[in-house]
């Protein structure tokens, strides 16, 4: 049986980063489930279709095949055999992807998908679901959260660094949308599952938290 760990958490605590940086210390590989969600919204995106067309999502959802692949290490995702790892981190596919997330069959294209890559080696998943319904036995669970305004701080600074003109209340009113969004759908909304260890990274460091993560790995193996 592989090493399952999942993190679940909302946009910006920091989940992404944690997560590939112990994948790179425990030798796992990384599955940022996002980046699936994400390729979908672009395809929505380049056909046009309005977020709240359920019924052209659901037929668009038909034409898209996504898969995973890994160069030097890093996830590369293929969206109908187009490589669009470079393309899916705008704002637009962020809101866009949080939008189409709600949809039954989106999820249901994904969930396999997640679930065989897991099954496949060792491994540390993030998203929004992973330890409440896509890898309900994972042998270790966490909620990464941090407050709106850490995490508008973090996107903002990404943003200006990046050459762009972010206006940060602007930033924090996304956040606020997609968190609700995320948190109340009917189907798989982000919660905290019950067995998960819960980290507030606000005012803690990435280095500080993945500790953390790896004392607690550390100590239930110990007690195996
Ligand atoms: O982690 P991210 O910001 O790349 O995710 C983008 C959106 O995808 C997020 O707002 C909700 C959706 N998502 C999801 O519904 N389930 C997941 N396991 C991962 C992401």
């Amino acid at each position: 049986m592989s090493y399952q760990i999942a993190i679940d958490g909302p946009a910006g605590a920091g989940k992404s980063t944690i997560a590939k940086g112990l994948a790179k210390k425990l030798n796992f590989i990384y599955v940022d489930t996002g980046a699936m969600y994400r390729a979908i919204a672009l395809y929505m995106i380049r056909k046009g279709i309005h977020a709240k067309d359920s019924a052209a999502v659901e037929g668009a959802c038909q034409e898209v095949e996504v898969e995973i692949t890994y160069q030097s290490g890093e996830q590369q995702v293929m969206l109908n055999g187009e490589n669009v790892t470079g393309l899916i981190r705008t704002e637009e596919v962020g809101n866009m992807t949080s939008a189409i997330s709600v949809y039954p069959m989106v999820r249901k294209k994904l969930l396999d998908l997640q679930r065989t890559l897991a099954a496949k080696a060792d491994v540390i998943m993030d998203g929004r679901d992973i330890g409440t319904c896509v890898l309900p036995q994972a042998d270790l669970k966490i909620y990464l959260t941090a407050s709106v305004e850490a995490r508008a701080e973090r996107r903002y600074k990404e943003l200006l660094e990046k050459g762009q003109e972010p206006v940060l209340a602007e930033i924090a009113k996304d956040i606020e949308e997609r968190d609700y969004r995320d948190m109340h759908r009917e189907i798989s909304p982000l919660k905290q599952a019950e067995d998960a260890v819960f980290f507030d990274s606000s005012n803690m460091g990435i280095d500080e938290v993945m500790e953390a993560i790896l004392k607690i790995k550390a100590d239930k193996q110990l007690c195996r």
